[in-house]
């Protein structure tokens, strides 16, 4: 049967512009690092990615290595948007990313030229798009001179391969060469995506306004610190969790009992609100004027709907923000 989306998607969603630029995106956006693989139901990826649109999600996050098995994510996401979105290409903002492992030997897994060069064709191909929207180097990898990297990144969008291009995960002192480089050359680096949530806030040191300062928007992944600040770990780790499978990057250890405690207790208060705990974390990042979006990962529909629930009260006062704080530090 024909996919036809909800024509009142856009009227549900919110929308902030990234940074010192004319893009849009959704302040939920969606993320394939987990539950779009090969080993993983493509019935139920196929449910979500309808669901997000309909939904409003305009903005899809993927990267080369996303699966399992690597590559899996974007091969799977091609073929849900050949199947049933090849019509809504221009609605949507579709991003990839290189520089973490994917391919054996010397060039598959670092932040050289060679390596982003070959990656963006490899997932172009996987994804069967003409285009990404977005393209990000994936992180500093240490080695690679930043300027090797950056200039790119500069080549890539230069070239057509990608619209706009971005960072994720560098370290302040290497993402202002990466805003100046990128500047300079007439490429401003759109958006700088890290992870940051109620239990993980190195960002708020200097990153988030380093990115701020330079017009970069910011798109916070991983918001619910990988499903425990929902109220998934409040008594145990469930089976299918992300904690209990192998293949999941929440490893059984990193459910400590003072993160357990920490989420009954701000559970307690997003209940208070009218809001699941999952909700209240969504909207306690989107909070920050400087955010502009969060990328959720979900592994059902219903996961993905109680996350959108959270447009539904972004406000908070300045009463509950202490006594979040107060939790948190
Ligand atoms: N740039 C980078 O280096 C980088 C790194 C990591 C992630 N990312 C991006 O950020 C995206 C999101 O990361 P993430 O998946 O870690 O995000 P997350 O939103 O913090 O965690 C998502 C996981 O939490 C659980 N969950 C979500 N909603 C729930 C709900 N309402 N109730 C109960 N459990 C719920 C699910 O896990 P279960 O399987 O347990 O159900 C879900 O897969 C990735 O897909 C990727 O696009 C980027």
């Amino acid at each position: 049967m024909e996919y036809l989306p909800d024509s009142s998607r856009y009227e549900k969603m919110q929308y902030r512009y990234c940074g010192n630029s004319g893009i849009l995106l959704p302040i939920i956006s969606l993320g394939l690092w987990h539950n779009f693989g090969s080993v993983d139901n493509f019935d139920t990826a196929t449910d979500m990615i309808k669901c997000a649109f309909d939904s409003g999600i305009t903005h899809f996050d993927l990267a080369n290595n996303y699966g399992p098995v690597p590559g899996s994510a974007e091969e799977n996401f091609g073929k849900i948007i050949k199947k049933d979105f090849s019509a809504y290409r221009d609605e949507m903002i579709i991003s990839s990313k290189a520089g973490h492992d994917m391919w054996a030997g010397p060039y598959g897994g670092n932040s050289s030229r060679k390596n982003l060069m070959a990656s963006i064709d490899q997932s172009l191909k996987r994804t069967g798009l003409d285009y990404f929207d977005i393209f990000y180097s994936h992180r500093y990898d240490e080695v690679t001179p930043v300027e090797e990297t950056i200039q790119t990144l500069i080549d890539i969008v230069k070239c057509g391969k990608a619209l706009y291009a971005g960072i994720s995960k560098y370290p302040p002192e290497k993402a202002a060469i990466a805003y100046k480089m990128m500047k300079e050359a007439g490429v401003p680096c759109l958006i700088s995506q890290y992870k940051y949530n109620m239990f993980d806030r190195e960002v708020e040191e200097a990153t988030l306004q380093l990115a701020a300062d330079n017009g970069s928007g910011f798109i916070a992944f991983s918001p619910l610190a990988q499903g425990m600040l929902t109220n998934k770990y409040l008594h145990g780790i469930p089976e299918n969790s992300r904690a209990a499978k192998s293949t999941g990057f929440l490893k059984r250890e990193q459910v400590t009992d003072d993160k357990v405690e920490k989420a009954r207790k701000l559970s307690a208060i997003a209940d208070r609100r009218g809001q699941t705990l999952a909700e209240m974390a969504l909207a306690w990042v989107l909070n920050d004027s400087r955010m502009t979006s969060v990328i959720i990962g979900a592994s059902s529909v219903s996961q993905l709907k109680d996350n959108l629930a959270t447009l539904r009260n972004l406000h908070f006062s300045q009463e509950e923000l202490a006594e979040i704080a107060a939790i948190l530090n």
